[in-house]
């Protein structure tokens, strides 16, 4: 009884409704909102493109495009940075080398760690070590959906508005799986955030990119086109292409094909041991990597 009427008398006393709320409740929210987008806008001034890498779907070689575009692209004498936006499943860190990078103070803000050749890499990855997953804890039970996705783009705000990216050609934003997330993404990243998507050569991978697709054509984003990655197995012993797909449909997504890239073992080697794309050599993949980082600079024109 004693409890209830203390409960009841803080409800009274302490709680307001909303039509008690005048303007932000005094919190200034408002102000906070605009203060940020003027750090993040900032922060970016200098970077000329900025571009998205997803799919929609899971394990088709995201990462390991932006990565080695990247590579491919830092070659040419661009400047490059990534964003590693996939926070609870970090690739970037050990594909690029970073894991373990410190984050040391810059200029004005936080440096950004760097590939052996030069590429400026953000990753979670590169503070959470791989047994350990990254959580958002929430604040009200049963909400931590909600909460979740709140806090990732808050935390991607942050990262945008804390980072040093200086002078850039591109900054590449490696996404995590979902169509939805990838919406979401480029919601959150703005019009000026272009889109580069990548399959393989299935029917369930490319039906959900053309879910993708149909989400990301409804907003004000630039869809590039797309990569078709895995399109086929390169045999170093026969030097061939032979098929890894049996499917013999052509795409049908309704962007342009910026490229396709064989499924290497070398490159996936590469990856795990965060060897960099200069020591790919003269080699097969190399020349379709260089050739997709050919086709998505002439889409940036
Ligand atoms: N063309 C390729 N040749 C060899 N290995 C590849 C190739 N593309 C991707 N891989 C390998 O396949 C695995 C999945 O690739 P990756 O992590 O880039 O996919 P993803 O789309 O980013 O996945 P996620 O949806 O989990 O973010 C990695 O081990 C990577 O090294
Ligand atoms: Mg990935």
């Amino acid at each position: 009884m004693q409890v209830a009427v203390r409960v009841s008398y803080r409800l009274r006393n302490k709680m307001k409704s909303y039509h008690d709320i005048v303007g932000d409740g005094g919190s200034g929210i408002l102000e906070q909102v605009a203060e940020h987008r003027t750090r993040i806008a900032d922060g970016l001034a200098g970077v000329r493109h900025l571009v998205a890498v997803g799919s929609g779907k899971g394990g088709v070689g995201k990462s390991t495009l932006t990565l080695h575009l990247a590579g491919a692209l830092r070659a040419r004498g661009l400047r490059i940075a990534i964003l590693d936006a996939d926070f609870n499943g970090p690739s970037q860190a050990r594909m690029a080398g970073v894991q373990g990078a410190l984050f040391v103070p810059g200029s004005h803000k936080v440096s950004l760690p760097r590939t052996s050749n030069g590429i400026g890499v953000f990753s979670m990855g590169s503070v959470i070590p791989e047994s350990q997953a990254l959580e958002f804890e929430s604040a009200a039970q049963g909400e931590s959906q909600t909460w979740r996705a709140t806090r990732e783009f808050a935390l991607l705000g942050e990262i945008l508005g804390s980072f040093e990216w200086g002078a850039l050609d591109l900054l590449m934003f490696d996404l995590p799986p979902g169509a939805e997330r990838t919406v979401q993404y480029a919601d959150f990243l703005g019009p000026c955030t272009s889109f580069l998507l990548v399959t393989i050569p299935s029917e369930v991978a490319r039906g959900v990119v053309a879910r993708s697709v149909a989400a990301l054509s409804k907003g004000p984003n630039r869809i590039l086109g797309y990569v078709e990655n895995m399109s086929g197995y390169y045999c170093r012993d026969c030097n061939a292409i032979k098929p890894l797909f049996m499917s013999s449909e052509t795409p049908r997504l309704g962007i342009p094909c910026l490229g396709t890239v064989p499924f290497d073992p070398e490159l996936a080697r590469f990856c795990d041991g965060g060897i960099s794309f200069a020591e790919l050599g003269d080699t097969t993949i190399r020349r379709a990597l260089d050739d997709v980082a050919q086709q998505l600079l002439e889409s940036l024109i």
